[in-house]
């Protein structure tokens, strides 16, 4: 195997698709890949690319591994870069969701930051929540009357929990508002979060997921599962676009186990 070779296993059902990866860094290469092929692209048709991003440490490696291989390529001016939730705390803070994605991508890329739109953790969080919907549905083009990102960057965690909505708030998956204040159950830590509606009308949505830890929500979720409608992930269905699961063999480890019949496996 080659230096650039990524080693991967996919498996499709529908507008579905779920690769499994030896290693985390053969998950960033080649996420790397389709999203620089992505942002050439919308250059190429002359148009904006919208990218919504997750905090978390998952998407950390992702953010690093473009920054290294691509930071300097004259490509990112034209990416309008947002986030799917904030922790609500000030922008230097040890779990700003903006200082990770900074410090891990964003400043490392060849760009003026005139494009950076940040959630504002440090102040009110239901003004910012307001102000935050009122700011993608006035910079997005609209599909259905919301907001239609390019591209979603979603994490999950072990509780079935994606972007800010955890199992106790599934009502931020049926809101019509655009983002809302959402309260981590463990913590009490207030967030900002895109809801499930905006989430839902993006054109392209991808979940990256590693850790043995997450291996069993993963195969509930993604292999569907009894229980699975309690946990917001498995509500993550794009009405249109594609939804792209990105995981580790760790957090896979069950699913590959389930020989799930509506799913077919390439080897590559
Ligand atoms: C956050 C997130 C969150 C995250 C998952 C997975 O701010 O915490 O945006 O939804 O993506 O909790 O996080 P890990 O990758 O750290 O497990």
């Amino acid at each position: 195997m080659t230096a650039s070779t990524v080693s991967y296993n996919i498996m499709a059902a529908g507008n579905k698709k779920i690769y499994t990866f030896r290693t985390t860094e053969h998950l960033a290469r080649m996420l790397t890949k389709k999203i620089r092929n992505m942002v050439k692209d919308s250059i190429i048709s002359g148009r904006s690319f919208n990218i919504a991003l997750s905090g978390g440490s998952t998407p950390r490696i992702l953010f690093e591994h473009i920054a290294k291989s691509y930071g300097d390529q004259e490509i990112w001016e034209n990416v309008r870069f947002y986030w799917v939730d904030e922790r609500c705390v000030p922008p230097d803070h040890q779990e700003s969701n903006f200082r990770m994605v900074n410090e891990a991508f964003l400043r490392h890329l060849s760009h003026s930051g005139k494009h950076v739109f940040r959630m504002m953790g440090e102040v009110d969080p239901q003004a910012e929540a307001d102000r935050y919907s009122r700011l993608i549905r006035n910079q997005l083009p609209l599909r259905e009357n919301l907001p239609a990102f390019d591209l979603v960057l979603l994490g999950m965690g072990s509780d079935g929990h994606t972007a800010s909505i955890f199992p106790d708030q599934m009502q931020l998956l049926l809101t019509d508002r655009l983002c809302k204040v959402a309260v981590h159950p463990g913590s009490g830590q207030k967030r900002i979060t895109l809801t499930g509606k905006v989430i839902n009308n993006a054109d392209h949505i991808y979940f990256l997921v590693t850790g043995r830890e997450k291996a069993k929500m993963v195969a509930g979720i993604i292999g569907g599962g009894p229980e699975q409608e309690k946990y917001p992930a498995a509500h993550i269905k794009p009405r249109r676009g594609t939804l792209e699961w990105f995981l580790d063999d760790a957090a896979a480890s069950i699913l590959q186990l389930l020989k799930h019949p509506g799913f077919h496996s390439f080897n590559n």
